[in-house]
């Protein structure tokens, strides 16, 4: 929280090694899809120079929409516990530990999920709910445990407070901006980029989802969103890397809803349903991974 007079202190995220955001300035882009699935895709890089695969976690930071809990098939979890110290203790499923606002809300009665708790804060309670995702969670593997490598934090919509505040208090390592090729988002891209550059967080890179749509029941690319040189061209003018151009594949949507992401889903039935479009997506994703892992030198210290 800014105090009044002094310069904002920034805070090491506690048992954690780097940050990594994945935002946009629009909604809907699938930047929740992307950061769930790209931290699967740095879980199970391994770096040479630690001799395992790197600890990965994801904190939610979308106060008012959270998705990981979903994503994760987590959204009918209970409250998470506590250490002695009153930390929260992240929430585990397939092997990744998370945090997200939706595991704090109170359960709907009737559908006892928190899928339709409604958040009705403003200004300094999410200020608040932002502190503590950030400050008052234990992300070690068990009491006295390693920290993680790396937090993949899924930001929000937009330039709005949440980034400003995770910016503040936060020493962030690098920002990834989810984009699609319509011109609207775009714009956003753009607006995102220097949100964050304006808070000296170095970008790592772009990915554009939902490229194009490649049918299973042929080889050629569909651009349904239309061409991807305005994407290229806004990339370059502002030098920032393309780490991706994810396709539009269903089973990465159906994986979502039901709680298994889809890089996970190698080899199952369901993956090769979505024919050519799928394998590219998880080589695309991959792919991301790695050039994450290099551009942010994980597991080298
Ligand atoms: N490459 C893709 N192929 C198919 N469906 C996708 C893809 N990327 C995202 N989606 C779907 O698009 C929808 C929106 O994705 P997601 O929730 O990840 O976006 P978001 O940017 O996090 O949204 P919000 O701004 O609301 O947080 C979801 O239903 C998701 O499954
Ligand atoms: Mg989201």
């Amino acid at each position: 929280m800014p105090r009044r007079g002094g310069p904002i202190q920034k805070r090491p995220i506690p048992y954690v090694k780097k940050v990594l955001a994945v935002a946009s300035g629009k909604g809907g882009v699938g930047k929740s899809t992307v950061a769930v699935n790209l931290a699967f895709s740095l879980a199970m890089q391994k770096t040479s120079s630690l001799g395992r695969r790197l600890r990965v976690g994801i904190l939610d930071l979308d106060i008012f929409g959270p998705s990981v809990p979903t994503l994760m098939g987590l959204q009918h979890t209970d409250e998470p516990s506590l250490t002695s110290s009153g930390a929260l203790l992240p929430i585990i499923n397939h092997g990744m530990p998370t945090m997200s606002m939706g595991y704090l809300l109170p359960k709907s009665t009737e559908s006892a999920s928190r899928e339709d708790a409604a958040v009705v804060w403003r200004g300094l309670m999410v200020q608040k709910a932002v502190q503590q995702l950030l400050f008052d969670v234990d992300w070690r593997d068990g009491e006295n445990g390693p920290r993680l490598d790396v937090l993949v934090i899924d930001m929000p919509p937009g330039t709005g407070d949440v980034p400003l505040t995770l910016g503040q208090l936060v020493v962030v390592d690098g920002a990834i901006i989810v984009s699609t090729p319509q011109d609207v988002a775009l714009a956003d891209v753009r607006r995102g980029i220097s949100m964050f550059r304006k808070i000296s967080v170095p970008i790592t890179g772009t990915i554009l989802n939902q490229a194009y749509f490649v049918c299973p029941s042929c080889t050629s690319p569909h651009q349904l969103f239309g061409s991807p040189d305005n994407f290229h061209s806004v990339a370059s003018k502002l030098s920032v890397p393309i780490l991706g151009e994810l396709p539009l594949v269903k089973g990465v949507s159906v994986g979502g809803d039901s709680g298994i992401p889809y890089a996970l889903t190698a080899s199952s039935a369901l993956s090769e349903a979505d024919g050519a479009g799928g394998a590219v997506w998880r080589n695309v994703m991959e792919d991301a991974g790695k050039r994450v892992c290099e551009s942010l030198a994980l597991g080298k210290e």
